[in-house]
């Protein structure tokens, strides 16, 4: 089978496509013939082996594990002995957090893991990358600020994978909305249900008189000492991206100040937002925006666009 493989840290044209072996399921083990798999910020990330500290984890001078993607949908076409809760043929989505190996035509995973039934309202295209924004979205929105109904967020980088799940989610939710985009998304992210929106090319946070629940900065763009004045009494600020500025204001007001990698949450926590996603999308009340598709031999070009900055949703590789 075909696996886009990464044998050392760097740019774009580090990633190989190489041929290797289709691998066989263990007991606990499905195999998915893969139809889709996303490409996200944090691939690009662990490609270039930043942040430094990262590679105390990653590996030190080049990446221990080679397999690049995390999130996948596709056709599961055998199962191991001890597997119950699939069948051969299910449509299946999901993710396989750090150990990857999404971008590539066939994948093992472990039942208990991050994988269900792909609802049949969405396509394999929409499934794939739900476990980037939504999944992460879902546990700053839900678990850590514990957004209730009627409350008000900002959310900064409205137009990313992660802030367009999270517009999605809090006006599920039930609070309102106010998105922070450029002008060339104010009309996506009204679409999606913002209530509000500010233009970061017109509008400067420090002009802002408002006060909010909750400020997910979810592309950590954000002055923390401009938008403290934008926090309620009982507010949050919280971001995916870890900073100097954030860590320094977490040691002195974790209370207010909050960071969360999603991917190292226990895989039960996970799989507990998961499920509750699955449901939502199969009342139809969310909806993947997917910006740009490319072939698996085409993935570097797709490393190449995510590191502009400026996808609008997400990015999906589609096996032929
Ligand atoms: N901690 C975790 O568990 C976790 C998990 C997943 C991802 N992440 C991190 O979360 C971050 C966001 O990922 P993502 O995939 O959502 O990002 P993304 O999709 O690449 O974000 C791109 C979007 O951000 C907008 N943008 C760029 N500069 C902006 C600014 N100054 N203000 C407001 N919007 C701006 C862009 O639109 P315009 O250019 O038109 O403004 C574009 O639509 C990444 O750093 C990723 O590594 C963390």
């Amino acid at each position: 089978m075909k696996a886009a493989i990464y044998t050392n840290y760097g740019s774009p044209e580090v990633i190989q496509i190489i041929n290797t072996e289709k691998p066989t399921p263990k007991p606990n083990e499905v195999l998915v013939k893969i139809k889709t798999s996303s490409v996200t910020r944090a691939d690009t990330m662990m490609r270039q082996g930043v942040p430094k500290y990262g590679r105390l984890f990653l590996g030190l001078f080049k990446p221990k594990n080679t397999a690049l993607g995390t999130g996948f949908s596709g056709v599961v076409e055998s199962i191991g002995s001890q597997v119950t809760k699939f069948n051969i043929g299910d449509e299946v989505f999901g993710e396989k957090l750090f150990s990857n190996g999404c971008n590539a035509e066939f994948l093992c995973v472990s039942e208990d893991l991050v994988i269900e039934i792909k609802p049949n309202n969405i396509s394999h295209l929409e499934a794939a990358p739900i476990c980037d924004g939504f999944l992460t979205s879902y546990n700053f929105l839900k678990d850590i600020a514990d957004l209730k109904q009627g409350q008000h967020i900002l959310i900064n980088g409205a137009s990313g994978s992660l802030g367009s799940a999270a517009v999605q989610l809090a006006k599920v939710m039930g609070a309102k909305v106010t998105a922070v985009c450029s002008t060339r998304n104010i009309d996506f992210v009204k679409s999606i249900g913002a209530d509000e929106v500010i233009d970061y090319t017109k509008t400067s946070m420090a002009n802002i008189q408002e006060k909010y629940n909750v400020i997910y900065d979810s592309v950590g763009t954000l002055s923390y000492k401009d938008s403290k004045k934008l926090i309620s009494s009982n507010g949050v600020f919280m971001t995916p991206v870890l900073s100097g500025q954030i860590l320094y204001r977490m040691l002195f007001n974790s209370k207010k100040v909050k960071f969360a990698a999603t991917g190292i949450k226990k895989t039960e926590e996970l799989k507990r937002l998961f499920l509750e996603l699955v449901d939502l999308f199969k009342q139809g009340k969310l909806y993947t925006n997917i910006d740009k598709s490319y072939k698996l031999s085409d993935i570097a070009d797709a490393h190449h666009y995510l590191e502009t900055g400026r996808k609008v949703g997400n990015v999906v590789i589609i096996n032929s």
